[in-house]
């Protein structure tokens, strides 16, 4: 398949403007008082879906130091609309050895009522575009499967699967496979 290019337009106050992006949108870097929307957003497929594999709920004090963790070295981004989150990208460090520095886990959640409107292709595109921006090297997406939606994504912006490791999670009494695609910046 191949790869997506978005035109991508840097704002002075550190947004992100999409050609074409409808003017209620932006993406605009985290801020810690987003962990409120984005627990929201995030706390369902945590209670209903294998899509991620923590089993409880998190609290938005935990969000808002995992933003303030993650977001001091790598891109966290959110896609407003009129003001309200309704998704989240970001990555974070793939391990902690040195030589990994370069390389990164990516995820990206949107809110349930707003899957398939070619919201996750611009917001993941900002991100790997700030990931370039940034020098780093390799993307790395883990997917639970099945997630044809997740795997499309990934697939139109040129990550090649590389791995899949069986019965690796177990959730809701079932195993779940994990599937791994990369793509180098
Ligand atoms: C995965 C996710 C971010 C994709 O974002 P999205 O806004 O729904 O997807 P888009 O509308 O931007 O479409 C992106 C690609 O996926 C494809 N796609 C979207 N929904 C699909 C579906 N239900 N089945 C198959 N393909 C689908 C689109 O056709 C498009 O592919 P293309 O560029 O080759 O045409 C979003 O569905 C989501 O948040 N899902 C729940 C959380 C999740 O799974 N996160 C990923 C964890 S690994």
């Amino acid at each position: 398949m191949a790869a997506v290019a978005l035109n991508v337009l840097p704002q002075p106050d550190g947004s992100i403007a999409i050609e074409g992006q409808r003017p209620s949108t932006l993406i605009r870097p985290v801020a810690t008082r987003d962990a409120e929307q984005i627990a929201g957003i995030y706390n369902y497929y945590v209670t209903n879906t294998i899509i991620t594999f923590e089993g409880e709920p998190v609290a938005p004090d935990q969000i808002a130091r995992r933003i303030e963790r993650i977001a001091k070295s790598h891109p966290w981004l959110v896609f407003e609309d009129s003001g309200t989150v309704i998704g989240y990208a970001y990555a974070s460090r793939w391990h902690s050895r040195c030589a990994y520095r370069l390389s990164v886990e990516t995820t990206i959640y949107l809110a349930r009522e707003q899957l398939g409107r070619g919201i996750g292709r611009q917001l993941y595109g900002a991100l790997l575009d700030a990931l370039r921006v940034s020098d780093f090297h390799c993307a790395i997406g883990g997917i639970a499967l099945p997630n044809a939606p997740s795997i499309a994504l990934h697939e139109s912006f040129g990550f090649k699967k590389v791995a899949e490791f069986s019965e690796i999670g177990r959730k809701f009494g079932k195993w779940v496979d994990v599937g791994y695609w990369q793509l180098i910046l």
